[in-house]
């Protein structure tokens, strides 16, 4: 058996349909259950005496810091990407008239954030996209002497459209301001290293390709940002002094410490699922698996093209991500018509299906993808 069948074996949801849909939500493998289900299942026969809950989260803290290449003390625990995103704009030290820039092709978790901002005198500015393109240089266009945050996704999720995130960091750093990313579209599937990559701030959701479930993932904060940052929610994970005897203060005795973006216990299930699911990444090799994803969605493109349809992905080397997009005339019918046949795959806007591949994916399903298409009536 190919590594790849072997992966595959773990997800029993790909024994009777053709998922490519992980873009929208992963049908998680069986190890990250199996883990929800142990520590759930020991907590209910022992309760929380035995401790397994503190043991158990601060590997996984380890682990993220490892698959993206930040140190643990850099990594807090959120709910979704939104929250990651809310935390660090809320955070950050951002005064009346400073902008940030944002782009028209963002999900609204990196959107919405941003704009949140406006209320406080901050200023929102968007780089508009080409072709569902957004390059360096759109940004760049907006960029001036007041701007402070550059977000964007690293993959978007309309297109699948993979930004230079190297590039785009060596800007934002030469003219003053951070790189805050969108980083659910692509850590799992397209090599994210928050070193190599520049960026000052990740907020990633553990339920596409980390494997995981919904409600859990991890905002990655450099040290650097985490040294200006204020974050709105106190908790006893701020790192306070003193108790309740003595008085509180809520005071920062280490600024460095990420856990301080989490205001109380983080979600310790979805903690584990999502160490599970990383367990996984490293097991059958992140590498490996990016490299499979990648050549899969080449072979998507290619055979969409050929079958006649407008592809919307980017054909850039180095701008095509797992996820593949292409123009239909009603999306939502035709998602209807692939899933009549055994498919799952997205709509987007009202004439865009999106489908997305992982290294589970086999050539025959995107042979039989090809062939539905084909044969849809236009
Ligand atoms: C790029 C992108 N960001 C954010 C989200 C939503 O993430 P969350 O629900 O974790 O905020 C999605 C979901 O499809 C997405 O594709």
């Amino acid at each position: 058996m190919e590594w790849h069948e072997e992966f595959r074996s773990l997800f029993p949801a790909l024994r009777d349909r053709i998922y490519l849909d992980i873009a929208h939500h992963c049908c998680p493998p069986t190890p990250v259950v199996d883990s929800v289900h142990a520590f759930l299942s020991s907590l209910s026969r022992t309760g929380g005496s035995n401790q397994v809950p503190n043991e158990a989260v601060p590997p996984v803290r380890d682990k993220i810091a490892a698959f993206i290449g930040a140190k643990p003390n850099e990594i807090a625990f959120i709910r979704s990407t939104a929250d990651g995103i809310n935390i660090v704009a809320q955070a950050l030290p951002l005064q009346p008239g400073d902008e940030v820039v944002i782009n028209d092709q963002d999900h609204s978790s990196n959107v919405l954030p941003w704009l949140a901002l406006k209320k406080r005198g901050i200023v929102v500015k968007v780089a508009r996209s080409q072709d569902y393109r957004v390059p360096v240089d759109s940004i760049a266009g907006e960029i001036t002497p007041k701007t402070r945050v550059v977000a964007i996704s690293h993959v978007q999720h309309r297109s699948g459209f993979r930004c230079d995130l190297k590039t785009l960091s060596d800007l934002c750093h030469g003219r003053g301001a951070w790189l805050v990313t969108d980083a659910i579209q692509s850590v799992g599937s397209s090599a994210f290293n928050v070193r190599e990559l520049g960026v000052d701030a990740a907020a990633c959701g553990s339920y596409k390709h980390v494997l995981s479930t919904v409600g859990s993932g991890f905002v990655y904060c450099s040290e650097e940002l985490l040294d200006v940052m204020e974050p709105v929610y106190a908790g006893p994970s701020s790192v306070v002094r003193g108790n309740k005897d003595t008085g509180w203060q809520v005071e920062v005795t280490d600024r460095r410490d990420a856990r301080r973006l989490e205001a109380g216990s983080v979600n310790e299930a979805g903690a584990l699922g999502l160490g599970a699911g990383l367990d996984l990444h490293f097991k059958y090799g992140p590498r490996r698996i990016q490299e499979r994803i990648s050549y899969l969605a080449s072979k998507t493109a290619k055979s969409l093209r050929e079958a006649g349809y407008q592809v919307v992905c980017s054909t850039t080397p180095g701008e095509m991500s797992g996820l593949v997009s292409f123009k239909v005339d009603s999306a939502e019918s035709f998602r209807k018509h692939l899933l009549a046949s055994g498919i799952c795959a997205s709509t987007k806007d009202t004439d865009i299906i999106r489908v997305s591949v992982h290294a589970y994916t086999l050539e025959w399903e995107i042979d039989r993808l090809a062939e539905v298409v084909a044969g849809y009536k236009r």
